[in-house]
């Protein structure tokens, strides 16, 4: 059995959170599951309401500020009122520079308004410095350990 509603979600400037968003997205495909990979500006908000899982990868720009594209998307999630996603699965990676004052200013926004609105966390937020590759590995193995409950069995 396939569950449904399961989508990677990315929210960028320079392309960094796309290509680990890709990334994500093909291993939880490879589990067996249907996953959707889509940047944040291109999902009308609305949607949140028919998924189970969304798994947020976001930088920060400016000062703590969005991408631009991300910009909406955010502005609508801080917004939501309480319980509104009660239901919804959600991860976060935070991607960010700590050389500037707010660190994954963004990422911590949106896990603290995904929480605020009833979101249950499946694995802790990472907030993730220049280098990337270790970070992402440890955060994208939690998660995957935990969807696997969920995987199809594959009989040989
Ligand atoms: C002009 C500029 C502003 C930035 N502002 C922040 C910031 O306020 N906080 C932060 O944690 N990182 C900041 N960053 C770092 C980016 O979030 C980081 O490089 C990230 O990996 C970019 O990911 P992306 O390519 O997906 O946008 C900034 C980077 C640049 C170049």
């Amino acid at each position: 059995m396939n569950r449904k509603g399961y989508m990677v979600l990315y929210g960028t400037q320079t392309g960094t959170a796309e290509d680990l968003a890709m990334e994500l997205q093909e291993d939880i495909q490879e589990m067996g599951i249907e996953c959707e990979c889509e940047n944040v500006f291109d999902v009308d908000f609305s949607r949140l309401d028919s998924l189970e899982h969304i798994f947020v990868i976001i930088s920060t720009w400016g000062d703590g500020d969005p991408p631009d594209d991300a910009d909406g998307f955010c502005e609508a999630l801080s917004s939501v009122s309480a319980g509104r996603l009660t239901g919804l699965n959600y991860a976060v990676f935070a991607l960010g520079d700590s050389g500037y004052e707010l660190f994954c200013e963004c990422g911590k926004n949106v896990d603290k308004f995904l929480g605020f609105a009833g979101a249950h966390s499946l694995a802790e937020r990472v907030d993730c410095d220049i280098d990337i590759d270790e970070p992402f590995r440890v955060w994208k193995e939690n998660l995957l350990s935990k969807l696997r409950n969920y995987a199809p069995i594959v009989w040989a």
